[in-house]
């Protein structure tokens, strides 16, 4: 697939979490094995790692958070910050490349992340096309989208009675799946959505890591409602078979050793990505309802995963010990290896977009635990859409969350699952073939790059 297209180059500008980050770089990839030369710009907020991608340019910004920015708990306020604090440095690194006599092919345009609305600004006033990647879904952006007809219709802010109420002309979702955050403020988190919605509008373009076949009905909406070039080029990582880590943790490989004793499918994989967090008492409740399955399981628990705690000092004395092997724990997974891999059999899963998409590029089924935002959405289709999962409905117990593994694992219910997914796997290889829609699209995508 690689082409030479010597004197063009991009300048990707990431929004510095772990979620938006895989996309961006993966996205990178795709565009460098198509010819692009590539330039990363980058906060010093979850500063990125240059030798993990040799073959792009990386600068650094000074993002201007002041330490309690940086260890907030609310995400939004966080973006919020790094919108109004990163205009500047921005813009003069920006504008550095771009007054770059010849050293550097002329740069053709700026990909940014659709959360970092601050840089049409930037952009225009260097005359620089601007494209966007998106890195949730094209349904939850459709969701972000119709915010304000859902907040006067009354759907938002949630209120308890109604959170089981379907929401009409946006069937399946029920209340409880419309995206927001209990961490922040919902005037500030519905404020930023509508910001980014906004802005969309105004882009050259926009790139979504997804495909045709999987959000058909959710990208021919997005068509009608914004007026401008849509690419759905996903699943990037399945482009390329080189494996490249952005990951901001380090990743514990003796997962794949771990995984190489295992029985084919066997296996639970359980990770919540790199934000959601738990109380003590959810956190025993998911470590009984593993050990009682009796599955093995590879777990990932992350530092932070458990409110108040450091990492596994809350487990029960001998837990791990009374397992005999059957249970893995680990900080950081290499999780594109780990689901590509022959022993895993379930994802039991937060259902952030990438997690959900790499779930399915694999076939993996899922049970769904969605905390927040955009994983709700998901999460729904997963179960009631796509029909490749399950959900825990009813909070996290103990003997719910054995019921459902065991369900997937061993029952009727299970096996239809599994079919349903192998299906929808083989849709997203044919996407990426050749002729497939992700192929075309990605064609689209590099002409349009070459005609702004
Ligand atoms: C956040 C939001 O929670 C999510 O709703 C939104 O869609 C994107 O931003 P996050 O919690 O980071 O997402 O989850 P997810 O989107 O699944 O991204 C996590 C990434 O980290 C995935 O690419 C996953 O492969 C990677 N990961 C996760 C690892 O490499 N190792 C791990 O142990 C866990």
């Amino acid at each position: 697939m690689e082409q030479i297209r010597k004197g063009q180059r991009l300048i990707l500008f990431p929004l510095p979490f772990q979620g938006h980050i895989n996309p961006m770089l993966e996205l990178a990839n795709v565009l460098h094995f198509r010819g692009f030369s590539i330039t990363i710009i980058h906060t010093n907020f979850n500063s990125l790692n240059p030798s993990t991608h040799p073959h792009f340019t990386f600068h650094s910004i000074p993002d201007g958070l002041s330490e309690t920015e940086t260890s907030t708990k609310d995400p939004v306020l966080l973006i919020s910050c790094l919108n109004a604090h990163c205009c500047d440095p921005f813009r003069n690194c920006l504008a550095n490349l771009l007054s770059d006599d010849g050293s550097e092919e002329p740069i053709a345009c700026l990909i940014t992340d659709a959360l970092f609305y601050f840089t049409k600004s930037v952009a225009k006033s260097l005359k620089l096309p601007r494209m966007l990647l998106r890195t949730g879904s094209a349904t939850s952006t459709i969701v972000y989208a119709v915010f304000p007809l859902l907040w006067e219709k009354g759907y938002l802010p949630k209120q308890e009675s109604q959170l089981e109420e379907p929401v009409v002309d946006l069937s399946p979702l029920k209340v409880k799946d419309l995206p927001m955050m209990n961490s922040c403020d919902p005037q500030g988190y519905y404020q930023l959505l509508i910001q980014m919605v906004k802005e969309i509008k105004t882009a050259d373009g926009i790139i979504f890591n997804t495909f045709e076949d999987l959000e058909e009905q959710a990208l021919a909406t997005f068509r009608q409602e914004f007026p401008i070039p849509v690419f759905p080029i996903g699943p990037f990582h399945k482009w390329f078979s080189t494996s490249y880590s952005s990951s901001l943790l380090s990743e514990d490989e003796s997962c794949i050793s771990w995984l190489n004793t295992q029985a084919p499918k066997s296996v639970v994989y359980v990770s919540f990505g790199s934000t959601a967090a738990v109380n003590e008492a959810q956190f025993l409740e998911i470590a009984w309802g593993l050990a009682n399955t009796n599955q093995a399981f590879l777990w990932v628990v992350r530092p932070g995963l458990i409110q108040g705690s450091e990492w596994l000092e809350k487990l029960p004395q001998g837990y791990l010990e009374a397992l005999d092997g059957k249970g893995h724990i680990v900080k950081w997974a290499p999780q594109k290896k780990v689901l590509a891999h022959p022993a895993v059999g379930l994802f039991w899963t937060h259902n952030g977009w990438n997690s959900t998409l790499e779930s399915i590029s694999e076939g993996v089924p899922m049970v769904c635990m969605p905390h927040f935002a955009d994983q709700m959405v998901n999460a729904r289709y997963v179960s009631d859409v796509w029909r490749v999962g399950l959900q825990l409905e009813n909070g996290i117990k103990r003997d719910e969350i054995e019921k459902t593994i065991q369900k997937l694992m061993a029952e009727k219910e299970g096996e239809e699952i599994k079919d349903e997914m192998s299906m929808l796997k083989e849709k997203t290889n044919l996407s990426l073939r050749e002729g497939g829609s992700s192929y075309q699209s990605l064609d689209g995508l590099v002409n349009h790059i070459l005609s702004l």
